[in-house]
Formats: C-alpha cells, sequence, structure tokens
C-alpha cells in the first residue's frame, strides 16, 4: 500500500491565514478519531505545535493556532481512512479553503510516507514532535508517575533501546531533528517538560 501523494502543490495561496475555529477543528476531530490514543497523540503533538511557535518561534496567537491546528490534525484520517492517511485531511482541508501552509505541514508530516519533503518552519517541527512525542508517551505509561521526574537520560536510554518502542523509527528521527536543525536532546527535554500537560 502506497501513501505517496504525488502532490507539489497544497491549497490555494489566496486562502494564506485561513483557519478552522477551535470549536470547527474539534468537531472534525471527534467525528473523525473514535480511537483515545490516537485522540491523545493528536492533542499532545498539537500541544508542542503550539507551545514550540510561541517559546521559540515567538510567534502570535493567531500564528500560534496554525501550529496547533496542523498537529491537532495531522493524523485525522488514520483512524478510519489509514489506506487514505495524509490524502482525505488534505483533501478535507483544501475543500475547507484553509491555510495552505497548514495543509503543507500536515502532507509533510512523513516524507518518507507521502513523498512530500518537510520546507517551512511548521513543517519541520510537525516532523521532529510526530514520533519522538509518541516514543516518548510510551515511556511514560511504563513509569508509575508517568511524566513526573521523567529525566533526559531515561528518554535517550529508550531511544537507543531498539526493542523499546519498536514501530518508532529511530532513523526518521534523526532525520527530522537534522532537517529542523535542532538537538535531538534540545526537543527531548522540551516534549518531557510539556507532555505532561496533556
Ligand atoms: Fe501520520
Ligand atoms: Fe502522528
Amino acid at each position: 500500500m502506497s501513501l505517496l501523494l504525488n502532490l507539489s502543490s497544497f491549497g490555494n495561496p489566496a486562502n494564506a491565514g485561513n483557519v478552522l475555529s477551535r470549536d470547527e477543528a474539534y468537531l472534525l476531530f471527534t467525528d473523525w478519531v473514535k480511537n483515545e490514543r490516537l485522540q491523545l497523540h493528536m492533542k499532545q503533538v498539537a500541544h508542542l505545535m503550539k507551545c514550540w511557535a510561541a517559546e521559540k518561534e515567538g510567534l502570535n496567537e493567531a500564528d500560534q493556532w496554525r501550529w496547533e491546528m496542523a498537529g491537532l490534525l495531522h493524523d485525522a484520517d488514520w483512524d478510519q481512512w489509514p489506506e487514505l492517511h495524509c490524502k482525505k485531511i488534505i483533501e478535507e482541508l483544501e475543500a475547507r479553503n484553509i491555510d495552505p501552509e497548514i495543509i503543507r505541514a500536515i502532507a509533510s508530516h512523513g516524507p518518507n510516507h507521502f513523498g512530500v519533503i518537510p520546507e517551512t518552519r511548521m513543517d519541520k517541527m510537525l516532523y521532529a514532535f510526530d514520533e519522538l512525542s509518541g516514543l516518548t508517551h510510551a515511556y511514560s505509561l511504563m513509569r508509575p508517575e508517568g511524566y513526573t521526574g521523567m529525566e533526559l537520560k531515561g528518554i535517550k536510554k529508550r531511544f537507543k533501546e531498539k526493542a523499546f518502542a519498536a514501530a518508532v523509527n529511530r532513523d526518521e528521527i534523526i532525520e527530522a531533528m537534522q532537517m529542523a536543525g535542532v538537538e535531538l536532546e534540545t526537543i527531548m527535554q522540551f516534549i518531557i517538560e510539556r507532555q505532561g500537560a496533556v
């Protein structure tokens, strides 16, 4: 099964800045995604994207929401239409005249699957957070205290253990860090400190 999108443009440039309201986005989210684990993953990535946009990119509230929205909806079609993963949510957001930057970020969250290389800051950070967020959450589930007291050295150890959360592709995470121009440890620490709030 190929998920390649064979797309090079996303949405309409005239729609720059167009977003769903928070209510609209959550309506789509709960309508399409029934799996609670997947819902949590999407909310966690949304939170990380918002925090990064605010703290590291210094973006205003409107832009923070654009980043958060990309995180919130990046896997929206995975639950019910895995064979259409990415394609369906892209078409939905294009039909709703959403900002092309948000659509492009979603389209490039798995360059090795969808064939779209991350270009913008939003693209690159979504790719950087996606899998590492999942690995960190898996680690939290095996700790009695969850995220409380979680240390960088603990997550680094799990990262090196190939058998732990084996579905998480370490090579892709390293590639994502290089594309984003951030250190793996920086992102690990960022996630450790924020993900427990979701
Ligand atoms: Fe995905
Ligand atoms: Fe994801």
